[in-house]
């Protein structure tokens, strides 16, 4: 179990109308990353937000984003979130062409490297990418929507990608994305995941702050029980 999990609020799921305010509001909470869900209406059925809307945030800061890219052939569109306040970039596993280029790429321009995998996709294919990638995002719903149930399968692919992770001396961070409420989360927690990203069940809290915090405070508690326990 990773002992420095960190809870990543998603802001699909925040007020677009006052997106600044919410990101204030969560950092205010403790929030230091922030996850961006990039949607073409192509690869997902929907479409969001994208690197202008994340240059509408550049002044907060203090602020990085987790850029989650969910569009069809990336190559083109990962250029375009070569943006200082962008920490890391995730692609999905399934839909570019070039993805070791790819994945190259977004390392060079200083940014994590992310492979993003939907839930029927398998820990094997991940594998000739290790030496690419500084993180897996393991979606644990079906891309596209917010509020959806976590999908229980997803547990053994984090712990499958935690055992390969020392197996292999590596060190990339696995994250999952999609489901999390205080259950699921200790699930996710249990099964190895680093980061831990969190829509529905932090904005839809009439005070969204408390709910970053009561999460993050339970993330919090059981690092240091599991600290007390294999002390
Ligand atoms: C879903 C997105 C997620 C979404 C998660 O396609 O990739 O990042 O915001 O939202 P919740 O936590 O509501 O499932
Ligand atoms: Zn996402």
């Amino acid at each position: 179990m990773s002992c420095k999990t960190i809870l990543l609020p998603s802001l699909l799921s925040a007020p677009f109308d006052r997106l600044g305010e919410s990101v204030q509001n969560m950092k205010s909470a403790g929030a230091s990353v922030f996850h961006f869900d990039v949607m073409d209406g192509h690869f997902v059925p929907n479409i969001t937000i994208g690197p202008l809307v994340l240059d509408s945030l550049k002044n907060i800061p203090d602020c990085a984003f987790d850029v989650h890219l969910m569009v069809t052939n990336p190559s083109r569109q990962i250029k375009w979130f070569d943006r200082e306040n962008v920490r890391s970039l995730s692609i999905h596993i399934e839909t570019s062409s070039d993805i070791k280029q790819d994945l190259q790429w977004i390392r060079d321009s200083g940014k994590r490297s992310g492979v993003a995998l939907n839930p029927p996709t398998t820990v094997e294919k991940v594998h000739p990418l290790l030496p690419y990638v500084d993180q897996i995002l393991v979606m644990s719903v079906y891309p596209g929507f917010p509020g959806q149930t976590f999908l229980n399968e997803s547990l053994a692919k984090i712990e499958a990608l935690a055992e390969l992770r020392e197996r292999e001396g590596l060190s990339y961070l696995i994250q999952v994305d999609g489901g999390i409420n205080e259950e699921t989360m200790r699930w996710v927690n249990n099964a190895g995941a680093d980061e831990i990203v969190s829509g529905n069940t932090i904005f839809s809290d009439p005070n969204p702050a408390n709910a970053f915090q009561r999460l993050s405070g339970l993330l919090k508690e059981w690092s240091l029980a599991a600290k007390a326990h294999s002390a």
